[in-house]
C-alpha cells in the first residue's frame, strides 16, 4: 500500500491525522495502551461490527513533530511514524515492541516454470506467486515471537511459521494443521517474545484476509486483505492476560450463561424420530450419566424447513419436549440460515413478502442449495431481518425449546460458493457477499440471541459454528466437524485455548469426534480431555457407528460417568470463572502460557491446560499411553487423585491408566464444588463444598439463580473465603440471593 512521504500531522482530540503524499492515516489513542491505526483506503464512514460501543476514553498523550517523523506518546507506549508509513511501537521503557517491515515480500523458495509444471502434473501445489494484497501491512520479525489467538485455526498453540486465511469455511474433510481457515474469522493475534512485554493486534476488516506468521519469509509477518480498510488496533500490557483483557474490552465479553447450559449434552445427527431421542434420554438416566439435553439436529424439522416440526416422526408439537422436561431434559434445537424455497411455507412467504432475502447481482432473490434443497439466505445484516428471525423463535419456545444451535452459517451452500457479488446489507447500506461473508454467522447469532432474550427473559443459549470477532457477546461456539481421530483429540487443547484467548470463553469440540467411527479408548480419553470445557457435548454424524457412551461397553460407561460427574462437581468453579471473565475477559480453559508468560517452558505446551488459576489438567491424547510427562509451573501442586505434592518448575512422569486424567490442584487454593446431580435443577444447590489445598488461601465465590438477568439488579451473593491455620472465615460481601444452607471444607 503506497503512502509516500509524510507531509503533515494534525492533532484533534484523541486522534492524530497524518497526511502522506498518497494517503491520510488516522492514529486514534483509545486508552493509554491501545492505539488504533486507520487507513481508510476503502471507506471513511465505516462502523465496526466487532466493536459496538465507544471504546475511546479520554487519554492524555503527547504529540511531537520531529524532522522526519512524528511521535505519539501515552503513559504506557510510544508510536513513531515516518515516510512511507514506516512505524515503530515502543514500551514505556523505550524498548521497541513492533515495527513495520519496509522491504518487499519475497518467497523463500522460487522454482523454475519447468519444475512447477512437473510438480503440478502429480497434483502437488508449489509455493510461490506471492501477490500483494489490496490492503497489506508487514511487520519485522525478530525470530523469537510466539503467536497466539486467531480463533479456531487448526494446528498448534503457537501459530509461528504458519499462514492462515480469514474466510469462514465449511470443511467436512479432515481438519489438519496446514488448513488456512475453518468456520470462524477472528483476526486477532497476541505476540509474546522471550523478552519484554507482549502485545496484541486486532485487524478489524471483514473481507477475505490473510495472516502469515513467518511462513512466507522468516524476516517478517504480515496481514493482508482483499478489500476494506487497513484498520488495526495495537494493544500492549505487562502480561498476555492484559492483552486478552484489552481485546475483550474492545470486542466485548461473553455474557453469563444459564448454569444448565454448562452441563453435559448428548447429540447425534441421526436421531430420526421421537423414539430415538426418548431412548437416549432414558439411557442417560439409566446409566446415571448426568445430562441436560439430547439435542435436536436437523431431522426434527418438517422437510428441513426451519421453525417447523416433523409431527409424523417426532409427535405432536411440544409433546416430546414436555415429556422429557419432567425428567430434567432441556430442548436445544438446530436452526440453519437457509430457508427452503417453497411457496406456501410461511418463512419463505414472509421473507419474500418483506424482501428479507439476499439477492443476486440482477436483484433476483439468490438461490443455492442446502439441506432442504433450493434455499434462500436471510439478509441478517439488516436489523429488521434480524428482528423477524429472532421473533420467529417464539414458534420453538412455545413448544418448550430452551436453546438454539446455529449451524451452516458460513454460509454453507451445496451448489458452489455464493458468488462474491450476491447482494446483502449491513444496516441500511447495500453491499455484497465479499464484505458480509465473515459476519454472516455473527449477524445470525445476534438476531437469535436478541430474539431469545426478548421472548424468554432468560440468558440465551446460542451455539454457533461461524462467527467473527466480537460474536462472543451473542453465542457460544463449537469447533464444527472434527473427526474421530487421535490428532483431533490432540488438537482440542490448542484449539479451545486459542478460542478462549480470542474471547470465546464458552467453547467445545464434539466429544468422540463428529465424522468417522470412534472407539472405546478414544471416547474415554476424549471425555477426560474435555472435562473442563464450557460447552460439553458428545456429537456424531449419520453413517458413523453410534457414539453414546454405552455403545462401548460397561467399562467405558463407568469411566465416562466419572468424568461427566467430575465436570458437574466443578460447575461452581467454572461458573465463578465465567463471572470473573465479565471483568477480565479471561477464559476458563487456558494454555499455561496465559497464566505463566514469564516461563518459557509454557510457550509451546500443546498437551496441558489450566482451568482458571488453580487446576492444571494434563490429558492423555495418544493411543496406548498410560504414563505421560507433565510440566508443572512455579508453585506447589497437589495430585488430585493421589494427593501427592510436587514442586513446580519441573517435569514429572504422571501415571495415567485408562481411568485417570492427570490433574493437579495448586497449593494454597480453594475450589468450590457442588454435589452430584443428574441435571442442573434436579435439587437445590444448597450445599457448597470447598476443596482446600494448603495452609493459606483466599477465594471469591459468586452465586445467583443461574437463569435470568436478575443478577444485574443485585440478586446475587458474593462470598469471600479465607483459609488460615485450619480455619475458614466466610464473608458475604454482597447479599442478594438465597444463601447456601451449608458450606463444607474438604482439605487435601
Ligand atoms: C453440520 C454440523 O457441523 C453438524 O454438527 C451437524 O450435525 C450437521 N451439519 C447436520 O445438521
Amino acid at each position: 500500500m503506497k503512502t509516500g512521504k509524510l507531509t503533515g500531522a494534525k492533532k484533534n482530540e484523541n486522534r492524530v491525522e497524518l497526511t502522506f503524499e498518497e494517503a491520510v492515516i488516522t492514529i486514534e489513542v483509545i486508552t493509554e495502551n491501545i492505539v488504533r491505526v486507520l487507513n481508510p483506503c476503502w471507506k471513511a464512514d465505516y462502523a465496526s461490527i466487532a466493536i459496538e460501543k465507544n471504546v475511546s476514553i479520554g487519554t492524555e498523550f503527547s504529540f511531537a513533530e520531529e524532522k522526519d517523523k512524528i511521535c505519539i506518546e501515552t503513559s504506557d507506549l510510544k508510536l513513531e511514524v515516518g515516510d512511507d508509513f514506516a512505524f515503530s511501537f515502543y514500551d514505556k521503557s523505550g524498548k521497541c515492541l513492533l515495527s513495520s517491515y519496509s522491504g518487499k515480500r519475497v518467497i523463500k523458495e522460487t522454482i523454475s516454470e519447468k519444475t512447477k509444471k512437473l510438480l503440478e502434473a502429480e497434483g502437488h501445489k508449489a509455493a510461490g506467486g506471492s501477490k500483494d494484497y489490496a490492503v497489506q501491512v508487514l511487520f519485522n520479525r525478530c525470530g523469537d515471537e510466539f503467536f497466539y489467538g486467531m480463533g479456531d485455526k487448526t494446528g498448534f498453540l503457537n501459530k509461528g511459521g504458519y499462514a492462515y486465511e480469514n474466510w469462514n469455511s465449511d470443511i467436512p474433510q479432515l481438519h489438519n494443521e496446514t488448513m488456512p481457515a475453518l468456520y470462524k474469522s477472528i483476526p486477532f493475534v497476541m505476540v509474546k517474545k522471550t523478552e519484554g512485554q507482549p502485545y496484541g493486534l486486532f485487524f478489524d476488516n471483514t473481507f477475505h484476509s490473510y495472516m502469515d506468521f513467518g511462513k512466507e519469509n522468516s524476516s517478517y509477518f504480515y496481514y493482508g486483505a482483499d478489500n476494506g480498510n487497513l484498520d488495526f488496533y495495537f494493544m500492549t500490557g505487562d502480561h498476555l492476560k492484559d492483552i486478552v483483557g484489552k481485546y475483550t474490552y474492545l470486542t466485548g465479553r461473553a455474557p453469563m450463561p444459564q448454569l444448565w447450559t454448562l452441563g453435559y449434552h448428548q447429540c447425534r445427527w441421526g436421531y430420526e424420530n421421537a423414539e430415538d431421542i426418548r431412548k437416549v434420554a432414558h439411557l442417560m438416566r439409566e446409566n446415571h450419566i448426568p445430562c441436560e439435553s439430547v439435542q435436536y439436529d436437523i431431522d426434527y424439522m418438517d422437510g428441513f424447513r426451519v421453525f417447523t416440526w416433523d409431527e409424523e416422526n417426532y409427535g405432536p408439537k411440544g409433546q416430546l419436549i414436555n415429556e422429557l422436561k419432567q425428567d430434567g431434559f432441556k430442548a436445544v434445537c438446530i436452526i440453519d440460515p437457509g430457508v427452503k424455497k417453497d411457496e406456501g411455507y410461511f418463512m419463505y412467504d414472509e421473507g419474500i413478502r418483506n424482501d428479507y432475502f439476499a439477492k443476486d447481482k440482477d436483484s433476483e432473490v439468490y438461490v443455492n442449495e442446502v439441506w432442504p434443497g433450493d434455499a434462500v439466505y436471510p439478509d441478517f445484516g439488516r436489523e429488521e431481518v434480524r428482528k423477524w428471525w429472532g421473533d420467529s423463535h417464539k414458534i420453538l419456545t412455545d413448544m418448550g425449546v430452551q436453546g438454539i444451535w446455529n449451524d451452516m452459517n458460513e454460509p454453507a451452500s451445496f451448489r458452489g460458493p455464493l458468488p462474491l457479488d450476491v447482494q446483502f446489507h449491513i444496516g441500511d447500506r447495500l453491499t455484497d457477499h465479499s464484505e458480509v461473508h465473515n459476519v454472516y454467522g455473527h449477524f445470525m447469532s445476534m438476531g437469535t440471541y436478541e430474539g431469545m432474550k426478548k421472548i424468554t427473559g432468560k440468558r440465551p443459549l446460542v451455539i454457533t459454528r461461524a462467527c467473527y470477532a466480537g460474536s462472543q457477546k451473542y453465542a457460544a461456539v463449537w469447533t464444527g466437524d472434527n473427526q474421530s481421530v487421535w490428532s483431533h483429540l490432540r488438537m482440542l487443547i490448542p484449539q479451545l485455548c486459542n478460542l478462549g484467548m480470542s474471547g470465546f470463553t464458552i467453547a467445545g469440540t464434539d466429544i468422540g469426534g463428529f465424522g468417522g467411527d470412534s472407539n472405546a479408548e478414544l471416547m474415554v480419553r476424549w471425555v477426560q480431555a474435555a472435562t473442563f470445557s464450557t460447552f460439553f457435548r458428545n456429537h456424531c454424524a449419520k453413517g458413523q457407528i453410534m457414539q453414546e457412551p454405552w455403545e462401548f461397553g460397561e467399562k467405558v460407561v463407568r469411566i465416562y460417568r466419572k468424568y461427566v460427574e467430575l465436570h458437574y462437581r466443578f460447575l461452581p468453579y467454572i461458573y465463578d470463572l465465567l463471572h470473573e471473565s465479565q471483568e477480565n475477559g479471561l477464559p476458563v480453559m487456558r494454555p499455561l502460557v496465559l497464566n505463566y508468560d514469564d516461563d518459557a517452558n509454557t510457550y509451546e505446551l500443546n498437551d496441558e491446560y489450566m482451568v482458571g488459576e488453580n487446576i492444571l489438567v494434563a490429558p492423555v491424547v495418544d493411543q496406548g499411553v498410560t504414563k505421560r510427562m507433565v510440566y508443572l509451573p512455579k508453585g506447589t501442586w497437589v495430585d488430585y487423585w493421589t494427593k501427592e505434592r510436587y514442586q513446580g518448575e519441573s517435569y514429572i512422569i504422571a501415571d495415567a491408566p485408562i481411568d485417570t486424567l492427570p490433574m493437579y490442584i495448586k497449593e494454597n487454593s480453594i475450589i468450590p464444588m457442588y454435589e452430584n446431580v443428574q441435571y442442573v435443577g434436579e435439587k437445590a444447590y444448597d450445599k457448597l463444598e470447598l476443596l482446600v489445598a494448603g495452609k493459606e488461601a483466599h477465594y471469591t465465590h459468586y452465586q445467583d439463580n443461574g437463569e435470568d438477568f436478575k443478577y444485574m439488579d443485585g440478586e446475587y451473593n458474593l462470598y469471600t473465603f479465607d483459609w488460615e491455620n485450619g480455619e475458614l472465615k466466610t464473608n458475604l460481601v454482597h447479599e442478594g440471593y438465597e444463601k447456601y444452607k451449608t458450606v463444607e471444607v474438604n482439605v487435601i
